[in-house]
């Protein structure tokens, strides 16, 4: 069997923390099965100790830009380096939410009502065009982790964007309801994992605050619902063309209405992280899992 290196880190702090984390809990339980090393690296370049390693399977542990959006992806493919998880084209298509979205609908996923837009200078352009009535959402289109999601209304959006970092946005309908994620195992949906709250209403802020959010997996939406949720993710992974894994983020609201939000095309896997709780609930164990994603990606690879 090949060696496995697990690589984690990344230059931007945003997600590097959680990398980190996640790349501690691979290593521990990798280690029990195969010959495991770790690999933190700090620039966004391919990290030298990997570039010839063909003889070992390499597990990307790396969230957000350049680790997650299909930059490393490419150099790895470049490098003919055998690896876990998706592509190079996969893993750019669902760093863009906006073209996500548009990807999934197109295949009968229902997504939010919402539009995409520039930021320069902390101001929009013509932003009057498309505003949309009622309470909205504002978040960048390409950053993870509810970094910079903001409920907005009509009147205050040209407020909240003065302090906006320059890039594209996106602004939606605001979802009242619950937050859905369901992890995708070789395109096969995982348990679906319900985020509660634990200040008993949804605020951006205290639910995504380290301990802050609960989470009960199976979901307590049904199992009709559940089923179509579980379906939803499934077509998402596909039409996205997405590999090995994936961990896709919906929200239910009230009256039963679903709605695609993203696909993270690699989830954080630290010991409380969502993923491992959705194969968990499937009966697949953290090992297990890690297992089954080497697996796969050594198959690829014909060895
Ligand atoms: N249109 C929306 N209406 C209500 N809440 C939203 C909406 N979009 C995002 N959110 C909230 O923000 C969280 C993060 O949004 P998401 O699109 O998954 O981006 P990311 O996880 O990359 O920050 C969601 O889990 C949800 O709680
Ligand atoms: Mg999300």
């Amino acid at each position: 069997m090949r060696d496995v290196i697990i690589l984690s880190g990344g230059e931007r702090s945003s997600e590097r923390d959680v990398s980190l984390r996640s790349g501690m809990a691979l290593y521990d339980s990798l280690s029990k099965n195969f010959r495991t090393e770790l690999i933190v690296y700090d620039k966004d370049e391919l990290p030298s100790a990997i570039a010839e390693r063909h003889d070992a399977i390499i597990f990307p542990i790396t969230l957000g830009e350049f680790g997650e959006d299909g930059g490393l992806q490419a150099l790895m493919d470049s490098a003919g380096l055998c690896y876990v998880g998706s592509g190079r084209e996969a893993s750019d298509l669902c760093m863009n939410k906006f073209a996500a979205k548009a990807t999934v609908a197109e295949r009968g996923v229902p997504v939010i009502d919402g539009v995409k837009f520039s930021v320069k200078g902390g101001k929009a352009m013509d932003l009057s065009r498309f505003r949309l009535a009622g309470d909205c959402v504002l978040k960048p289109n390409d950053r993870g982790s509810s970094i910079g999601v903001k409920k907005v209304t009509g009147e205050n959006i040209d407020a909240a964007l003065i302090d906006a970092h320059d890039g594209e946005f996106l602004l939606e309908k605001n979802i009242v309801g619950k937050d859905l994620t369901v992890g995708v195992l070789d395109g096969q949906a995982l348990e679906v994992v319900e985020i509660l709250p634990k200040h008993g209403f949804l605020d951006y802020d205290s639910k995504y605050t380290v301990g802050a959010a609960d989470k009960i997996c199976p979901a307590s939406i049904g199992p009709e619902a559940t089923k179509k949720v579980k379906a939803y993710a499934e077509t998402a992974y596909r039409a996205c063309g997405c590999r090995d894994w994936a961990r896709i983020d919906f929200m239910i609201d009230d009256s039963g209405d679903m709605f695609f939000l993203e696909v993270n095309t690699i989830p954080g896997m630290t010991q409380t992280s969502f993923y491992p709780l959705s194969a968990q609930g499937a009966g697949i164990s953290f090992d297990d899992l890690l297992i089954k994603l080497i697996d796969l990606a050594n198959t690829r690879h014909g060895m």
